[in-house]
């Protein structure tokens, strides 16, 4: 088990990134807002074969979520998270106050495209200019040479890569599998709000994924019908609502045409508690 230093500050963070840049080290950023799981260590995990050294930086970012939002009620438990990132020998922890990153008189926003527009961004009209804020502040903060992101946000992935692009931010993104429970369900910080049906239900999810990715590729000519259908059985497995349920072209995230290549992307509701997964059908 190593040492986890953690920078409260930009300035504390600089003063350790200055000594690893001036050995002429490669930086990893891996980005989250805490509560981590095996999701969350294995992008510091993949992090470390990218990098000599990685920054583990936990923000709850208030800037992406919407005012009936879950910000007051998201799980934070530093102690825990600390003690996850010493077992896997993550060395520094950024963790900054609300007012490091948006001192008083803040009022920049990054302000994505049309990517951002569909999908999530249509239930969540200030996310991911949240997102792009935030995490533009931490690339030019750390500075990394290599960001890890997860494909369980992959719309989030999608964004951030053409920020990146279209600002010429020297990072390289890489993106890691979404890693599952045993019965299927994508980890996340927000399962912790399921209760214990809501949980029995939760691996429906990703099971209707699978079974409407296998009729895709049978019938692709039908695939609005499978997505209906699909929509109706999640219903009757018990979920409250479904905020979208779509076959996308899997980077621009345009609606699905037959040749391209296709991602199934869904946000649902089981109860007080919205999941979102998705999957390849490539
Ligand atoms: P958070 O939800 O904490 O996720 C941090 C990173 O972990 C993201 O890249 C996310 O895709 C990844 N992740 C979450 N669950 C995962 C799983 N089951 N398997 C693999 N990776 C997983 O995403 C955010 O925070 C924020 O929007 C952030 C980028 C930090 C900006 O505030």
């Amino acid at each position: 088990m190593s040492h986890l230093t953690i920078a409260r500050t930009r300035v504390d963070l600089q003063s350790q990134l200055k000594i690893w840049r001036n050995g002429g080290k490669k930086i990893a950023l891996v980005p989250t807002m805490g509560a981590l799981h095996s999701g969350h260590l294995t992008l510091v995990e993949l992090a470390k074969q990218h990098a000599d050294h990685v920054v583990t930086s936990i923000f709850v970012n208030p800037t992406q979520f919407g005012p009936s939002e879950d910000l007051a009620r998201y799980p934070r438990q530093e102690a825990e998270d600390c003690a996850k990132l010493r077992a896997i020998d993550c060395e520094l922890l950024y963790a900054p106050s609300v007012d490091e990153l948006y001192p008083e008189g803040f009022q920049t926003r990054i302000e994505p495209g049309a990517i951002a527009q569909r999908l999530e961004g249509s239930f969540r009209p200030h996310f991911f200019s949240g997102v792009a804020t935030v995490v533009a502040k931490l690339f030019l903060q750390v500075g990394p040479d290599v960001a890890i992101f997860g494909e369980k946000d992959w719309q989030q992935v999608q964004v951030v890569s053409s920020m990146v692009k279209d600002l010429d931010i020297p990072v390289t993104i890489v993106t890691a599998p979404t890693i599952r429970d045993s019965d299927g369900l994508a980890l996340s910080s927000r399962n912790a709000y399921l209760n214990p049906d809501e949980r029995a239900l939760a691996p429906h999810l990703k099971a209707a994924l699978d079974h409407l990715a296998t009729q895709i590729r049978t019938e692709p000519t039908a695939f609005e019908a499978s997505v209906e259908a699909t929509k109706r059985d999640l219903l009757k497995a018990g979920f409250s609502a479904i905020d979208y349920l779509e076959c996308c072209h899997s980077t621009t995230l345009a609606p699905w045409q037959q040749g391209d290549p296709a991602r199934i992307l869904v946000a649902a509701w089981l109860g007080k508690t919205r999941l979102i997964d998705n999957i390849s059908i490539d």
